[in-house]
């Protein structure tokens, strides 16, 4: 089906650099919200409106991009729509209330979060000019009344952003579906309300008219919230939200991965480790979120408990500069660094380093071979709304299968029951889990691989997507056998 679309993020699915020459350049944005859409932009030749980064000004082009094996190198500049933020905005949209309010509290971890009235507001008109840009590309749509437009709204930055376009829509009487995405866990109401602003927020919501997040128990909970703090109708089996006159659909749809392109790159990527270890291996984003201190401290403890194991196996862990303006996260790098160096101090010999660090981001491309290569994928987010890496882990299994350790905590743990699921906050229980994938016998990794392959093959990134249009598709359907 033709279709008209809008894609809206924060960040685009690349940032803009300046090179030696002061010229800009693409940077692939590291993330699995880009990972997951840019293929729908490129499908359906549609409109990406987000920001690019501080080096983007209003008087440069968005150049092509030079790197033919990043997803998002097909999109235009033509599709691109950049929003640009002034350095305060920056701090108190970005840094403050998306990253030192949202992202901590959305993630159940409440005592990290602070809330300031200063940085609602700046989030608040970042979310108008977003759809105010957003409304004025709609108006380039081909057909103005055609039901099938669709404008599709991601992650906790733009909470506020559907119901000031669903306004700007209506008054200009254009026909236009909003849906939105949550890339992130929605928490149970008790922690939500803890949010000053969560009225606004909910009802900053309901100007869509399908609201789709990774699981079940993320769906739920969000249908509790418009209950308990707003006061709306709900229809629990159903899936609906009734509040005024706007009422809104909402799904589970857990996302996948483009699972045939990671086996492909499996199977062409270079030889990333030149040791004899077998690799234990965790890649992410540096964030608290992901447990990373938790790991390192579990590693420790196998090294301890079994010193058999020791200069037979290397903890390689990547860490992906991430929101560095932030303190929790320069923090967390510190004493990141700090407990990888005591760690090494303490177990390295002459030949033998017991972790290798690298902070930097790594292409899909090589990290196929990364994911190929390692013995053991250790991920240990204390929560997480998917965690796209495990998924990506499993597709490059091609040849001598490893073993996924895997938190419950994520989005990925509640279905990939053929992992061994670890409670992160736990040390002893990290290195027992690392012991038992350590031991497993070739019969048993095949196996499991086998089974957790099989799910991720066929609920991939195009399942995700066709379901998710499917569900729109739905959408005046369901709305009509309530009403
Ligand atoms: N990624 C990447 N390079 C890196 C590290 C990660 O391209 O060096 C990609 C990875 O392949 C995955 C995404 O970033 O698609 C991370 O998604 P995930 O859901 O695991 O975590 P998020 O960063 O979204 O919290
Ligand atoms: C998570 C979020 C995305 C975000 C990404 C990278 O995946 O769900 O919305 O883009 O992290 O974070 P950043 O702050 O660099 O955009």
């Amino acid at each position: 089906m033709k279709r008209s679309l809008i894609i809206v993020s924060n960040r685009l699915p690349f940032v803009i650099n300046l090179n030696e020459n002061g010229e800009p350049v693409r940077k692939n944005s590291a993330g699995g919200l880009v990972t997951a859409l840019a293929p729908s932009v490129v499908k359906f030749y549609g409109f990406w409106v987000g920001w690019a980064g501080n080096e983007l000004t209003e008087d440069m082009t968005i150049p092509e991009s030079d790197d033919p094996t990043a997803i998002a190198h097909k999109i235009k500049p033509s599709q691109i729509v950049p929003i640009f933020f002034s350095k305060e905005t920056y701090n108190l949209y970005y840094n403050g209330f998306c990253n030192g309010s949202l992202w901590p509290l959305m993630h159940s971890l409440p005592t990290i979060a602070s809330f300031k009235s200063e940085q609602w507001n700046s989030y608040v008109s970042v979310n108008e000019k977003f759809a105010n840009s957003t409304y004025e590309t709609v108006k380039k749509f081909e057909n103005l009344t055609d039901k099938n437009n669709l404008v599709w709204i991601h992650d906790y930055h733009l909470m506020v952003m559907p119901m000031i376009l669903r306004n700007l829509l209506d008054d200009a009487n254009i026909t236009c579906k909003i849906a939105f995405f949550l890339h992130i866990p929605f928490p149970s109401w008790d922690i939500f309300r803890l949010n000053p602003w969560a009225n606004e927020i909910l009802l900053g919501l309901l100007g869509c008219d399908l609201i789709a997040f990774h699981t079940n128990t993320y769906a739920v909970n969000f249908i509790d919230c418009c209950y308990h703090i707003l006061g709306a109708r709900v229809d629990r089996r159903e899936m609906l939200i009734e509040y005024g006159n706007k009422s809104l659909v909402v799904r589970a749809l857990p996302i996948g991965i483009p699972y045939e392109w990671f086996e492909k790159n499996a199977r062409i990527a270079p030889k990333p480790f030149n040791f004899r270890e077998q690799v234990i291996f965790g890649v992410d984003r540096l964030d608290y979120t992901k447990g990373i201190i938790q790991r390192v401290l579990g590693y420790e403890r196998f090294l301890d408990k079994y010193p058999e194991c020791r200069e037979k196996v290397v903890f390689f862990q990547v860490a992906v500069p991430s929101r560095t303006d932030v303190e929790d996260y320069k923090n967390l790098k510190d004493e990141l660094e700090r407990e990888i160096g005591r760690v090494s101090g303490r177990f390295a010999t002459a030949e033998w380093t017991p972790i290798k660090y690298i902070y930097n981001n790594i292409s899909q491309c090589d990290l196929a071979g990364y994911y190929r290569d390692a013995r053991i994928a250790l991920i240990t987010p204390v929560r997480d709304g998917m965690n796209l890496v495990a998924k990506e882990y499993v597709a490059c299994q091609i040849a001598d299968p490893g073993v996924l350790i895997i938190s419950p905590f994520t989005g990925a743990g509640e279905t990939m029951n053929e992992a061994l699921l670890v409670n992160p906050l736990e040390h002893d229980m990290i290195a027992d889990a690392i012991k038992t994938a350590y031991d497993m016998k070739y019969y048993e990794r095949k196996l499991r691989m086998n089974a957790l392959q099989t799910r991720e093959r066929l609920f991939n990134l195009d399942t995700w997507l066709e379901s998710f249009f499917e569900a729109i598709d739905l959408v005046d359907t369901v709305k009509k056998m309530q009403s």
